[in-house]
């Protein structure tokens, strides 16, 4: 008999070791001769129209773009089923940050698959949540009084059990404020929180979502930033006053996601977290899409605004879903639960992510990320240059060029709807996978697995972008 129990064994096994390096070579193998974008190879065509088809049929409606992955990329390329290759500039919303069949997190996963079961769940669970969730928490406490991590399968979960708690701490208040053009999830309570009246269509509308605007810069400079932040709050004592001891939070979503990528103000959203304090309205940071991306981990680190934060929320790149919140908000038992909290090879990817993310020098105005992102503005001012009549004046005097690190927009012809997606789609046959964010006017989106590109790359991706947007302006 020795101390270890079995599944230590196991871990420690060279056989399995070997075996996972083994694999690992072989993915690397295929993976490595993926370097360029290609057009699909001419024998899959049928198959692959067929399973499209398939997919649309089961799915009741087609996929928004034609894609289907083969299993296999290598960093920013990515294989589809038909054999073209394209740039994931999009990573799945920003899941894939690190790319594709990244080495090291495949080693991960494949490690992680050796576990008995799948799925950990709140009655049972093995220690890979418990890692991930020390993890999260230790970093999210450099900056702020988060304490406790409840795990959960999706962004929009995490969102709910964030606004429950916020609602059985401040009971009765029940109503929620938010910034105009957020976007939180696809459940019923965030379908009506989320400010797109296409994604609620046909859905009951009884929660009471109080609507403040998002930070404006091109406002700001016509009226004054002290007037622009004056009015802000203007707007905020006003709901109190009409519904007084009735909110229970303020949804902050310091950098904009599907609203358009719109980075917000330090100075305003410190101004209005303090009336929430002052009025008991729990401040709420949904970081789902913008956490890790921005010039700091979290995105209440860049804008410093750490100490004000009562409830986070987390999601996509860190592959298992999480909310974490200060001592103060820990709920009584019954509130929180649920029979998953996610998967082995999630946990432990997740945790492997989070860990690189700490330790790979991307944060700051000289890391990585911020040179990612100026490459990037450097490359869309050429193209405007080079193609004027492509880049006329946007509404509401939004620049053609914006967004933080990882998080990167462009509005080519007007921001409008419809060209903006047709030029997505004119993306896609040229090779780059993008999608499109804002409400009138729209931007072309980028989120992009940084850490698997080099700075260099961007023209490179220009010349696709270039050839994609040439057949969009026709
Ligand atoms: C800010 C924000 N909150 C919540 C969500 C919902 O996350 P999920 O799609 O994982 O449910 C998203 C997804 O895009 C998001 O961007």
């Amino acid at each position: 008999m020795t101390d270890q129990t079995f599944g230590e064994l196991l871990s420690a096994s060279p056989s399995a070791q070997s075996a996972i390096d083994a694999l690992v070579r072989e993915v690397n193998h295929f993976s490595t001769q993926i370097n360029d974008v290609r057009p699909s190879l001419p024998g899959k065509a049928m198959a692959y129209q067929a399973l499209l088809t398939e997919t649309g049929k089961l799915r009741g409606r087609d996929l928004l773009y034609p894609y289907i992955g083969s299993g296999l990329g290598n960093g920013a390329l990515v294989e589809l089923a038909d054999g073209s290759v394209k740039w994931d500039l999009i990573s799945g919303i920003g899941v894939h940050f690190f790319g594709h069949s990244d080495p090291g997190l495949t080693a991960t996963a494949l490690r992680a698959s050796l576990s008995d079961t799948v799925k950990h769940g709140n009655l049972l669970t093995g220690a890979e949540p418990t890692h991930f969730s020390r993890t999260l928490v230790e970093l999210a406490q450099r900056h702020s009084k988060l304490e406790h991590c409840f795990l959960s399968t999706s962004g929009t979960l995490a969102n709910e059990n964030a606004l429950k708690l916020a609602l059985q701490k401040h009971a009765p208040a029940c109503r929620v404020l938010a910034f105009a053009d957020c976007f939180m999830g696809r459940s019923i309570v965030m379908s009506q929180i989320g400010d797109s009246a296409a994604n609620r269509v046909g859905i009951p509308l009884n929660m009471h979502v109080d609507y403040m605007p998002f930070w404006d810069p091109a406002l700001a400079e016509r009226i004054g930033r002290k007037r622009a932040i004056d009015m802000s709050l203007w707007h905020l004592e006003q709901y109190v006053q009409r519904y007084p001891q009735q909110h229970a939070c303020f949804i902050f979503e310091l950098v904009q996601g599907e609203g358009g990528f719109r980075v917000g103000d330090r100075e305003c959203f410190e101004e209005l977290m303090k009336l929430c304090k002052h009025h008991g309205i729990a401040v709420w940071d949904d970081e789902i899409q913008c956490f890790g991306r921005t010039e700091s981990m979290f995105a209440y680190e860049y804008f410093d605004l750490g100490d004000y934060v009562d409830l986070f929320c987390v999601g996509k790149m860190t592959q298992a879903c999480a909310t974490l919140y200060t001592a103060e908000y820990n709920p009584k038992p019954g509130l929180l639960s649920g029979t998953f909290t996610g998967e082995t090879v999630s946990f432990a990817v997740g945790q492997a992510i989070l860990e690189r993310l700490d330790s790979g020098g991307y944060y700051g105005p000289e890391g990585l990320f911020a040179q990612h992102f100026r490459a990037f503005e450097a490359q869309v001012a050429a193209l405007a240059a080079r193609h004027p009549s492509w880049f006329p004046a946007v509404a509401g005097d939004l620049p053609i060029c914006g967004g933080v690190g990882g998080m990167m927009r462009f509005a080519p012809f007007g921001g409008k709807k419809e060209a903006i997606i047709k030029a997505c789609h004119a993306l896609f046959e040229a090779g780059v996978i993008a999608f499109w964010c804002g409400h009138d006017p729209y931007s072309i989106r980028l989120l992009p697995p940084l850490p698997a590109l080099d700075v260099a790359e961007w023209p490179r991706i220009f010349e696709s972008i270039e050839a994609g947007l040439a057949k969009a302006a026709i």
